[in-house]
């Protein structure tokens, strides 16, 4: 059932664990996400891009979502999140076709810009009485880059963060503590600089760049208050390695639901893996 974010994240705060924001891109990982969630009876988060709202265009995604929502999770709380909103228009026009929060990524400008254009969201969000999550200290790498190391990973700074929340006023944060958007070898997560994040903001933690994290690492950052988990990266390798695999197996086929159908699965494994990680199972 479609569900406000609020909501997902106070149980979560109460009970002590994370659920996960899954990005999603077609049809078939919308579909697999919402059934996961279902049969493990976890609460969830589907995000899209600005790139996914491109691809699915903003209209027929959100009735997808909400359709699916409401049939195929329908006993489990499901949240539609914007993710790395850039664009101040892409954001309005989320929150007005009713997604129940919303990102605004403006940590690529000067601190006194970023707080600016946030505060501008939040203003319009609260009024319709959506969420919005602001970011500080940008998180680096790419969505879907995979293998090797990544270098310099800035952190924030946590003076910074707590200034961010109380003059922008956002619900939820995300704060640069070492991951990466992308999957790498050492994505190394600073526990004091969340730790004291943590203490000094006391709002829910959003954890971008979940994939490549080491499971001891995300149960670690679950002990110290992480809320929110975003995988992204482990999503497009699953459907696509799985993808690429069947395409090789069968050049003969002519459907292209016998294609997608064993992507749906991949989808589905890494979801669920994940869930439990984060202790998000049996929890409805
Ligand atoms: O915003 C999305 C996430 O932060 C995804 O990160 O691709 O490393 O899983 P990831
Ligand atoms: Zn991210």
């Amino acid at each position: 059932m479609l569900s406000h974010i609020k909501d997902i994240l106070k149980e979560a705060e109460e009970k002590k664990y994370a659920v996960g924001a899954f990005n999603v891109h077609n049809l078939e990982s919308i579909l697999a996400v919402a059934q996961t969630a279902q049969e493990l009876k976890s609460p969830v988060i589907i995000q899209v891009s600005e790139g996914a709202v491109d691809y699915m265009g903003l209209k027929p995604l959100t009735h997808i979502v909400t359709t699916v929502a409401k049939n195929i999770a329908k006993d489990v709380p499901v949240a539609l999140h914007l993710d790395h909103g850039k664009s101040f228009d892409v954001v309005i026009e989320c929150i007005n076709a009713g997604f129940t929060s919303v990102h605004i990524d403006a940590s690529h400008l000067p601190f006194d810009e970023n707080v600016a254009l946030t505060k501008q969201v939040v203003e319009f969000a609260h009024e319709k009485g959506v969420w919005v999550q602001g970011e500080v200290g940008a998180i680096m790498g790419g969505h879907g880059d995979v293998g090797g190391r990544i270098e310099d990973v800035p952190l924030a700074d946590p003076k910074e963060v707590l200034e961010f929340v109380n003059q922008a006023g956002v619900d939820t944060i995300a704060a640069a503590v070492g991951t990466a958007h992308g999957s790498f070898t050492n994505e190394d997560i600073h526990f004091d600089l969340l730790k004291e994040i943590k203490e000094k903001v006391k709002k829910p933690f959003i954890l971008h760049g979940g994939s490549g994290v080491p499971d001891e690492d995300i149960k670690k950052a679950i002990e110290y208050g992480v809320n929110v988990i975003n995988i992204g990266t482990d999503i497009k390798v699953a459907f696509t390695s799985k993808l690429k695999e069947t395409c090789k197996n069968n050049p003969d086929e002519t459907d292209p639901r016998n294609l997608l159908r064993p992507c749906i699965g991949a989808v589905k494994e890494i979801v669920a893996i994940k869930m439990k990680l984060f202790g998000s199972v049996n929890r409805i």
